[in-house]
């Protein structure tokens, strides 16, 4: 990787960008090629499209009426029950001990206590009305070590839980690999191994035989890209390392990974459909500089393309190949036949969307939006829009989910009881108005999942941050439907926004 791109990825992930600089030109996607795609009762009353993208909300947008109205979390950040029931060590386990890693010296030790009140969070699904659930599966829980025979125990636990939401009426729709590494595997060389690709394979086909005839939909691993980024590039995330050399073999290796196991899937015989999770962040030039669209185009490969192209065409983007440069350890790291495998075929596609990304003539980037308590995102709702008309385009008519979109907002528990999070409102009201645009342009979005339900352990942040749409009372764990919560009951009852 040319120091230049390194420098850049490594300041634009530690957040120091500084002022915003005048845009005058934003590239973005305006107009999606395709055509509509069995969407045509997805109606609205948009007049247009604001740039500054406060949606109308006076302006009601129905969406397709099977649409999956849903929200997400994952295993270590809700669960807590960290030694329960044969649990084996996590790199976020052992991340999140370490003095001076996150903040408040946070860990996931009891969260939200979800393993114990899954019942209880079952029951406050139903009642928000979701038609899908997100969730994710702690490798270490099935296997404590990271190989050898299931824990039964821990398969157990996600039965319950899945089984809960069947009878609930909610679609279970679950991710493999949300960064909890079993610890033994990153003893042996984590990521950077090819070897736990295979071994990740393995655990894939446990769970599939374990859950397979009821788990509709399948996520094989969570924003590779942040794997790669804050805990291989910045450090700031399990494992903590700082090495952009490791940080890419280590991308290959989650896609590796990715493609293994939908073949384990296919392998099985059985229906569930399954992709992989991926966090996109439109690209665009700070400035109309040739320079500042060359720089955005690489950046964009970094983001973007290292990740959809190697899964949906079989091949890493040239530009950032050569960036990386022939002797880097993942370019030498692939081998025959590894692209046909990551790039095996999957059902459908999961988008994450938070913030976009300005990049400037020289490389680094720029805010152009107000940021949200998490400094790292602009919240900018057209680029919601951007990423999926894009995809789309870019890529084919694949089914979309998107799987997490959200935002942290201060959120407190008044005398009165309630929790008035109306910035979320607004943030979620704008992103779904976008993402409604991106469906009647002809974009096939089957389902959103608001990041997050509850309210949880935000890695390297710990409990500060508040995403959920239910409040945590930590030191009771009592839960509270925030005004989020209550309007997003409505949005799905009204099936519009
Ligand atoms: C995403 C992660 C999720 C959560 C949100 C805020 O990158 O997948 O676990 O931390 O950000």
């Amino acid at each position: 990787m040319s120091i230049l791109t390194r420098r850049h990825l490594l300041r634009r992930a530690a957040l120091s960008a500084t002022a915003a600089t005048p845009v005058s030109a934003v590239l973005g996607a305006t107009a999606a090629a395709t055509t509509a795609t069995g969407l045509a009762a997805c109606q609205s009353d948009d007049p247009g499209d604001d740039p500054a993208t406060a949606s109308n909300p006076a302006v009601r947008r129905s969406f397709p009426p099977d649409f999956g109205w849903g929200a997400a979390t994952s295993a270590y950040q809700i669960e807590g029950a960290t030694k329960e029931d044969g649990r084996g060590e996590s790199i976020w386990d052992s991340f999140s001990r370490t003095p001076g890693r996150t903040r408040n010296g946070d860990t996931g030790d009891v969260a939200a206590d979800h393993y114990q009140r899954y019942a209880e969070d079952l029951d406050l699904m139903r009642d928000l009305g979701l038609r899908s659930y997100r969730f994710s599966i702690s490798w270490p829980r099935i296997q404590p070590d990271g190989t050898g025979a299931a824990n039964q125990r821990g398969l157990d636990f996600y039965r319950r839980l899945v089984d809960g939401l069947h009878e609930r009426g909610i679609a279970p729709m679950a991710t493999l690999f949300h960064w909890d590494l079993p610890q033994s595997l990153q003893d042996t060389g984590g990521w950077e191994s090819r070897d736990v690709a295979h071994r990740f394979a393995d655990y894939a086909a446990i769970v599939f035989d374990a859950l397979g005839d009821r788990v509709p939909v399948w996520l094989t691993i969570n924003e590779p890209k942040t794997v790669v980024q804050n805990g291989y590039l910045m450090g700031h995330h399990a494992p903590g390392r700082q090495d952009p050399d490791a940080a890419y073999l280590v991308a290959h290796h989650l896609q590796l990974a990715h493609g293994l196991a939908v073949r384990a899937l296919r392998a099985t015989g059985g229906t569930g459909r399954i992709g992989p999770a991926f966090n996109l962040h439109p690209c665009y030039p700070a400035d109309d500089s040739t320079a500042a669209a060359e720089a955005s185009r690489l950046h964009d490969g970094y983001e973007n393309r290292l990740y959809l192209d190697s899964a949906l065409t079989g091949s890493y983007p040239q530009d950032v190949l050569a960036d990386l440069g022939p002797d880097s350890r993942m370019v030498r790291g692939i081998r025959d036949g590894d692209l046909e495998i990551i790039s095996s075929p999957i059902d459908l596609l999961a988008v994450q969307y938070y913030t976009p990304i300005y990049v400037t003539a020289s490389g680094g980037t720029v805010r152009r939006w107000p940021t949200s308590e998490a400094e790292w995102q602009q919240i900018y709702p057209d680029g919601m829009y951007d990423i999926l008309t894009r995809v789309t385009r870019d890529y084919g008519p694949i089914p979309l989910t998107v799987t997490e979109n959200g935002l942290p907002t201060p959120d407190e528990l008044s005398a009165d009881g309630t929790v008035e999070d109306h910035g979320r409102v607004t943030f979620l009201r704008d992103h779904l108005a976008a993402a409604h645009r991106a469906i009647a342009d002809g974009v096939p979005l089957e389902s959103f999942h608001v990041w997050s339900l509850l309210d949880n352990f935000e890695w390297a942040e710990g409990y500060e941050q508040r995403w959920g749409l239910i409040y945590v009372d930590y030191p009771t764990q009592r839960r509270v439907l925030k005004r989020s919560a209550h309007w997003y009951r409505q949005v799905i009852a009204d099936n519009a926004v």
